[in-house]
């Protein structure tokens, strides 16, 4: 059975990251999405907080794991017996950092391999950090993520 990780901070997680997830979920045996620290972005909501939503919003995927991991993305993978790390790309401007993470990636572990799908084209002006801009100014982000994380953001 072959297994991926799909790594990101998912602060919130969004319909582009679950479409990313059901992507994955239909070519590999398990998945694993990690809530990964990124150690250059301010969080917003916590990482019991994000494992909740993203674990509402894909329960129906059977073949899904839901965990937090605080390290090296390598070391989660290598522990998790994963051949593949999954990244979604939207548009050229993730181009640029998305191959210097698989690049670096490769070099600390030759054994795991980056893989990129598309983004569905619904998807790909999304981002997190717009949806909290959004959120937190009282616009609407219905059709942006998921209802259990539409309601995280209104308080619960
Ligand atoms: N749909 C919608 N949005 C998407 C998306 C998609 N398919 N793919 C990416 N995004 C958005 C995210 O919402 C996020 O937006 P934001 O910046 O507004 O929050 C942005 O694209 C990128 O976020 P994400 O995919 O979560 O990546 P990241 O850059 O926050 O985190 C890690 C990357 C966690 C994988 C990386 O920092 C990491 O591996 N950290 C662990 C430490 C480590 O191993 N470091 C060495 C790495 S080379």
């Amino acid at each position: 059975m072959k297994i991926a990780v799909y790594p990101g901070s998912f602060d919130p997680v969004t319909y582009g990251h679950v479409d990313i997830v059901e992507r994955a979920a239909s070519i590999f045996g398990k998945v694993y999405v990690a809530v990964i620290k990124n150690p250059d972005k301010k969080e917003n909501f916590d990482f019991k907080t994000r494992q909740k939503m993203i674990k509402g919003a894909v329960k129906y995927l059977k073949n899904v794991v839901v965990e937090i991991f605080d390290g090296l993305l390598v070391d989660y993978a290598k522990k998790k017996n994963a051949s593949a790390i999954i990244r979604g790309l939207r548009a050229v401007s993730d181009f640029e950092y998305e191959f210097q993470m698989a690049l670096t990636n490769r070099k600390m572990c030759p054994d795991i391999e980056t893989i990129f799908f598309m983004t569905d084209y619904k998807y790909a002006y999304l981002s997190s950090s717009m949806v909290r801009q959004i959120s937190k100014l009282g616009g609407s982000v219905s059709g942006m993520v998921p209802h259990n994380v539409e309601k995280e953001l209104k308080g619960g």
